[in-house]
């Protein structure tokens, strides 16, 4: 079975082809030629999964998901959030982005923060949602090269490693995007597509 994924993020490609069975092939946007950037301009982490999707859908009438992800961190309010793409800019810079929260985590004694994916999943012109979500803590410098985004400086809960010194299994099987990933295929399976 075909599943457009709404995302040209290599990385987040791979961590989901990596977790789906197989059967499943992921069509990238560019393999179904859609190049422009696709809006996310909703004031939640399910607003913007749900409207990428859905855009994805309005354009192609194939089955498709899209994934939204925010790091939320307690000591900033919940920041930055849905807005984690673009907390330093509207340039997606994850270096940016980076220095941006350890500039702003400076002197935080609180480092307690979550990743939150969500997941829209439309199969025959039908949604559905599902969210994984990681508990870890923010750390005050940046720590390894694997992953992307906010990956040097985020340890999970029960590691001393972040996710960026973790190959890539081992950061799947427990991350947030892992963990919703294996909602959606638990549901393909359970329909039996
Ligand atoms: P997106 O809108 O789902 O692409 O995610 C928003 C931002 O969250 C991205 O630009 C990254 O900075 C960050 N992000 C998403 N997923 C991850 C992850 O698995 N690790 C680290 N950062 C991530």
């Amino acid at each position: 079975m075909e599943l457009i994924f709404a995302t040209n993020n290599a990385h987040k490609i791979s961590e989901v082809a990596a977790t789906l069975d197989s059967r499943y092939h992921i069509v990238t946007l560019k393999e179904c030629g859609i190049t422009e950037d696709i809006p996310e301009t909703h004031p939640t982490i399910e607003g913007n999964a749900s409207q990428k999707s859905h855009y994805i859908y309005e354009r192609t009438h194939r089955n498709c998901f899209a994934d939204d992800t925010g790091l939320e961190v307690m000591a900033l309010d919940g920041a930055p959030g849905v807005r984690s793409a673009r907390y330093a800019g509207d340039r997606h810079d994850f270096d940016a982005n980076n220095r941006l929260l350890l500039k702003n985590m400076e002197g935080k004694t609180d480092r307690r923060a979550r990743f939150r994916t969500v997941i829209s999943l439309i199969l025959d012109g039908e949604e559905h949602l599902f969210e994984g979500v990681v508990e870890g803590r923010i750390i005050d410098h940046e720590v390894g090269t694997g992953g992307f985004g906010y990956d040097p400086m985020f340890v999970p809960d029960g590691y001393d490693r972040t996710f960026a010194e973790m190959t890539a299994d081992e950061k799947n099987a427990i991350s947030h995007r892992g963990r919703a990933v294996k909602k959606l295929a638990a549901y393909l399976q359970s329909i039996e597509k």
